[in-house]
C-alpha cells in the first residue's frame, strides 16, 4: 500500500492499431491490468479515440481536431502513456505519427516531460521492435522521457493465452517486472519535477524569436 499522501500514478495506455482484433490493442489491454494491479489508475484509450484528419496547416487554423484535442488533454492528465504500435515497413503507423504531429502544435506542447514507455506486437520474430526505434525519434524529440527497455511481443499472433496473459509465464513476468520498473520511475521523477520541464527544439540553435520552439522553465513561471 502506498502512504496516505502519495496519490497514485495514471497511466494512459492505448493500441496504435485501428483495426479490431488487433494484437496491440491486446497487449496494451495486458499492459493496464499489469499497470493497475501495481496500484496505478489507467486511462485505456484505443487509437480510433484520437485518429485525426491528416496534419494540414490551414485545417490547423481553423482549429485543432477534435481527436487530437482529446489525445492532448487525456495526456496531460496522465503521468505517463504507454503505446502499444504495430510495426508498419519497419517503422511506425501513418496514423500514430499524424497524431504526434498534431499534438506537437498544442500549447503547452503535452509531449514535453511525459514519461513514456513502448510496446509492439507482431507475428514476426521480432515483434515489431524496428518500428519503436522509430516511434522514439518524434516522441524524444518533442521532450518525451521514453523508457530505454521496450517490449516486443514476437510470434504474437501465438502468444497469449485464453485468459489474455502471455502463454509463456516467464515472459509474463519479464513483462510485468519490466513495466513494474517503469512505474518506479515515473513515481522517482513526480518527486523531482524540476528534472524534466525544459524543452527546447533545436538546442544549440542561435536564439531567434521567430523560429523558437522552446518550453523553459522562464515561460511556465510567465
Ligand atoms: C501496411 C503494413 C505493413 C507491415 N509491416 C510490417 C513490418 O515492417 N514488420 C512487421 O513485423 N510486421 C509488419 N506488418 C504486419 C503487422 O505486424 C501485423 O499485421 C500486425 O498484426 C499488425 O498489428 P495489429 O495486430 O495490432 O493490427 C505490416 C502490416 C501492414 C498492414
Amino acid at each position: 500500500m502506498p502512504p496516505a499522501d502519495v496519490r497514485s500514478l495514471h497511466v494512459l495506455i492505448f493500441g496504435a492499431a485501428l483495426r479490431q482484433g488487433s494484437l496491440n490493442s491486446r497487449l496494451a489491454e495486458l499492459a493496464a491490468r499489469t499497470v493497475e494491479r501495481r496500484g496505478a489508475t489507467v486511462d485505456l484509450a484505443t487509437m480510433a479515440d484520437f485518429d485525426s484528419p491528416s496534419y494540414d496547416g490551414d485545417l490547423e487554423a481553423e482549429g485543432m481536431p477534435e481527436p487530437a484535442k482529446e489525445f492532448c488533454d487525456r495526456l496531460k492528465a496522465a503521468d505517463a502513456f504507454m503505446i502499444a504500435s504495430p510495426e508498419y515497413n519497419a517503422s511506425m503507423p501513418g496514423a500514430l505519427k499524424n497524431l504526434i504531429d498534431w499534438a506537437s502544435r498544442m500549447r503547452p506542447q503535452p509531449l514535453n516531460g511525459k514519461q513514456g514507455f513502448l510496446l509492439s506486437a507482431s507475428p514476426s520474430m521480432v515483434g515489431g521492435n524496428r518500428g519503436l526505434w522509430a516511434l522514439r525519434v518524434p516522441l524524444e524529440h518533442l521532450g518525451a522521457r521514453v523508457y530505454p527497455d521496450m517490449f516486443s511481443l514476437a510470434q504474437a499472433h501465438e502468444a497469449f493465452g485464453p485468459d489474455g496473459r502471455l502463454a509463456n509465464d516467464l515472459l509474463q513476468k519479464r513483462f510485468d517486472e519490466t513495466i513494474g520498473c517503469f512505474l518506479d520511475l515515473v513515481e522517482a521523477a513526480m518527486r523531482y519535477p524540476g528534472l524534466k520541464k525544459q524543452w527546447v527544439e533545436f538546442l544549440g540553435e542561435k536564439p531567434n524569436p521567430a523560429t523558437d520552439r522552446t518550453e523553459t522553465n522562464e515561460t511556465e513561471a510567465a
